[in-house]
């Protein structure tokens, strides 16, 4: 098959390596892999292109010359810009959502309209469009406060805090610069991400993982796109993924056709496990970055057989998924300065070191090549180092060994990604979890 990834980041490194790694019995590669923008991590598997990936029809032109039979789009800005759309409309299979499915990730008043009405449980919220709305929600809920902005604004809407003058600095914020806002009830308990794989009726879970969003060991810190991940979660209770298919995944599934809006693509359910029971924080409408370079290593299905079945309304047809029973873990390397400013354009070594490990491999996040063929740093986050192993205790491991081989000055990566879940005992844990969740 001939596949054109779009995108640029380490989720996208990750499903090209996925695709690459399909073979014939012969070990031939199975697909013809071509990636816009990409990076020199994806660029070893697949042809790239340059070309303005939130241009529906200049996408739409690049899948057309590559004769591509399928489109796959990681990041949310081209699928709210309609890319999807244009690509389908010129007869391309394409896995992602429509601009206007898309909507439950691009609009956090819309995702909780449609949660409303299909009975979805997630966080009480109020939504303000003005300073004194947004005063009068927030005299409403207790600290911690939950301010939000409406809108996509690239893991920066979200402010969590205990002080209220913080709360309106950043509800005037997000005021000024235009957007609408959602106030919501603070959600505890630990937090989990489930992709749902979907063509707009049938619905197929694939294994959930757990994100670091902090900057800093122990959670502390400001809020990042993510600092690392891992896959399976022993501790979650043994019927998590049944429990958010029935009352989070497939209910919204069928409330977006309901609608005529049909969700098609991965609907990435955010969730916390509150002591009151499960919750959605967030939709996003395609894969979480880090969580997919931890959740397909893990695939054994061929990923392009399920991607292609949910671009063509016909998932029904590809069964139960199979897992391997390895565990996952990826350390983000980020640049000095994320989640602020990054410093960029330096020199990035020891990659090759790394992934000559057994069971490490390293993706490309935020890099480039110089002139002369040397890799440097070209964004916050710079490389996923992604370990593999028969427990997490193992794949945690690796994941360091190849971190600590990995030059880049001035950079910094968390030093507790799984840890405590690796070394958490899987019974007692699911005890406790199962008690949180019927609580
Ligand atoms: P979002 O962009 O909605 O995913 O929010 C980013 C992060 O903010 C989440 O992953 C949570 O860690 C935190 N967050 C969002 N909503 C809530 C909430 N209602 N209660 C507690 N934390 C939240
Ligand atoms: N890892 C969080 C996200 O992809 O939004």
């Amino acid at each position: 098959m001939r596949i054109l990834i779009i995108g640029s980041g380490g989720r996208e490194d990750a499903i090209a390596h996925s695709l690459a790694q399909e073979q014939t019995e012969q070990t031939q590669p199975v697909h013809q892999l071509h990636a816009a923008p990409g990076n020199p991590g994806i660029g070893r598997v697949a042809t790239l292109h340059t070309v303005n990936i939130n241009d529906p029809q200049a996408v739409t032109a690049l899948a057309q010359s590559i004769k591509a039979d399928l489109v796959v789009v990681g990041p949310e800005a081209p699928l709210v810009a309609g890319v999807a759309d244009a690509v389908r409309a010129a007869g391309i299979a394409c896995f992602g959502p429509s601009a206007q499915a898309a909507q439950l990730e691009g609009s956090k008043a819309f995702a909780k309209d449609v949660m409303a009405a299909a009975g979805v449980p997630t966080a009480r919220a109020v939504v303000a469009t003005d300073r004194q709305q947004a005063e009068q929600a927030l005299a409403e809920f207790h600290p911690p406060y939950v301010v939000k902005n409406d809108g996509l604004a690239a893991g920066k809407g979200v402010v969590v805090t205990d002080q209220l003058d913080q709360a309106l600095a950043h509800a005037q914020a997000c005021l000024d610069a235009g957007a609408k806002l959602v106030i919501e009830e603070y959600l505890d308990g630990p937090e989990i991400s489930l992709f749902c794989i979907t063509d707009g009726t049938t619905v197929l879970p694939l294994a959930p993982a757990q994100d670091f969003k902090r900057a800093l060991d122990g959670d502390q810190g400001p809020n990042t796109g993510g600092m690392g991940a891992y896959s399976p979660l022993p501790w979650a209770p043994a019927d998590l993924t049944d429990q958010v298919m029935e009352t989070v995944a497939r209910p919204t599934v069928a409330e977006m056709a309901k609608r005529g809006t049909p969700f098609q693509g991965v609907l990435y359910c955010g969730l916390a496990l509150t002591s009151r029971g499960l919750r959605v924080v967030e939709f996003n409408a395609r894969f979480g970055d880090p969580e997919t370079q931890v959740v397909l290593p893990r695939l054994k299905t061929p990923l392009a057989e399920v991607l292609l079945a949910a671009a063509q309304g016909r998932l029904n047809q590809v069964g139960q998924l199979e897992w391997s029973s390895q565990a996952a873990v990826t350390v983000v390397v980020a640049a000095q300065g994320y989640p602020g400013t990054p410093v960029t354009g330096r020199p990035v070594t020891g990659v090759e070191r790394a992934e000559q490990r057994q069971n490490v491999s390293v993706l490309h996040a935020g890099t480039a090549l110089c002139g002369d063929g040397e890799l440097v740093s070209a964004g916050g986050r710079v490389l996923n180092v992604v370990g593999m192993g028969k427990d997490l205790a193992a794949a945690r491991t690796r994941a360091y060994v190849g971190v600590s081989l990995i030059s880049l000055e001035g950079s910094h990566h968390r030093t507790d990604i799984a840890q405590r879940a690796s070394e958490l005992c899987p019974l007692e844990c699911q005890k406790r979890s199962s008690q949180q969740l019927s609580a």
